[in-house]
C-alpha cells in the first residue's frame, strides 16, 4: 500500500524538567489513513499526542506538517493548523458550566464568526451523527463516561477537520460503547478519507481500526507497520506486548488508573 504522509515525526526528544520522556521517535502519519499510536500507561502516547497537536512545543527533533516545521509555526500559522485538526482530549475536557450544544458549538465561535442559526443547525447534526440529538441542553455532570466521549468527538469534528487526534477514545467505556466509536472512526475514514490518529492501550480496538500501527515502549517507538506487520513480528517484545493479557492483573491495574484518574495519576 503506497501512502502519501501528512505528517513526518523525525528524531523527537522530549521532556518534563529535565526528565526525558520520548526518545529519538520516528515515523510517519499516512494521509487519509488511521495510524494508531499503542503501547501501555506511561509509555509516552500522550506527551506524543501533545506535541502533534501543536500543545507541547518544547523538545528536540522535529515534526512535519506538510514538509513544514511544527515547531517553527509562528502563533498565525499554528492557529490555522488548529482549524485543519479535530482534537479528543483523553480526559473529554468538556467544559462543566456549558451544555453540550455550547461545547460543541466552542470551536466554531473561536474560529468562525458564523451567524447564531448556522451555528446551530451544525451543532445539532454533530449531535446527531454521535447520537447525542436529544441531549443538546444537558450538562456534562448529567452525561455518562461514553456520551461525553462521544459529545467530545462532536466538538472535535464540529469544523469538519482534515485530520482527527483522537486520545484513548474506549478507555474506561463499556465494550459496546467503545464498538461504536471504533465504529464512528471508521466510518469517518471512509466517506471522508479523514485523516485519523489514534492513542491507544488497548489491543483489541487497535487492530479493529488501524491501517498502521506504532507500538510504544518507555518512550521510544518498539515496532511499527500493517497490522499484519505487527501481528507477526518476531521481535519478542511485541509478542510479549500484545499477549500481555495473560496477566490480567496488569491489564486491569491499566484500566483502573487511566478510568479513575485520567491523565493526572502519572504527572503528580
Ligand atoms: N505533566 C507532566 N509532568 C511531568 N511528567 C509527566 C507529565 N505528563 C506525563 N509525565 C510523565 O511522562 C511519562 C509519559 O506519560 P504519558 O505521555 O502520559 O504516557 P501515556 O499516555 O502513554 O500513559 C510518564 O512517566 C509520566 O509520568
Ligand atoms: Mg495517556
Amino acid at each position: 500500500m503506497s501512502m502519501e504522509n501528512i505528517i513526518e515525526i523525525s528524531g523527537l526528544n522530549s521532556f518534563y524538567d529535565s526528565r526525558q520522556v520520548l526518545f529519538d521517535v520516528t515515523f510517519p502519519i499516512p494521509v487519509s489513513r488511521v495510524t494508531v499510536i499503542m503501547g501501555v500507561s506511561g509509555c509516552g502516547k500522550t506527551t506524543l499526542f501533545r506535541h502533534l497537536t501543536g500543545l507541547k512545543r518544547t523538545g528536540r527533533g522535529q515534526i512535519s506538517v506538510d514538509g513544514r516545521d511544527l515547531g517553527s509555526f509562528s502563533e498565525k500559522m499554528l492557529m490555522e493548523y488548529r482549524r485543519r485538526i479535530g482534537v479528543l482530549f483523553q480526559s473529554g475536557a468538556l467544559f462543566n458550566s456549558l451544555s453540550l450544544t455550547d461545547n460543541i458549538a466552542m470551536p466554531l465561535h473561536v474560529h468562525t464568526d458564523l451567524a447564531e442559526e448556522t451555528v446551530r443547525i451544525m451543532t445539532l447534526m454533530k449531535l446527531n451523527m454521535v447520537g447525542l440529538a436529544e441531549f443538546g441542553d444537558y450538562m456534562p455532570s448529567q452525561i455518562s463516561g461514553g456520551m461525553k466521549k462521544r459529545a467530545g468527538l462532536a466538538r472535535a469534528l464540529i469544523m469538519d477537520p482534515e485530520m482527527l487526534f483522537v486520545d484513548e477514545p474506549s478507555s474506561g467505556l463499556d465494550p459496546i460503547t467503545a464498538a461504536g466509536l471504533d465504529r464512528l472512526i471508521l466510518s469517518l475514514r471512509e466517506t471522508r478519507g479523514m485523516t485519523i490518529v489514534v492513542v491507544t492501550h488497548e489491543l483489541e480496538s487497535a487492530f479493529k481500526i488501524a491501517d498502521r500501527i506504532v507500538v510504544m515502549d518507555d518512550g521510544r517507538v518498539m515496532a511499527a507497520g500493517s497490522p499484519e506487520q505487527i501481528r507477526n513480528s518476531a521481535d519478542p517484545r511485541v509478542h510479549q506486548f500484545l499477549n500481555r493479557e495473560a496477566d490480567p492483573y496488569k491489564m486491569h491495574m491499566e484500566a483502573y488508573y487511566e478510568r479513575l484518574l485520567g491523565d493526572q495519576w502519572r504527572s503528580q
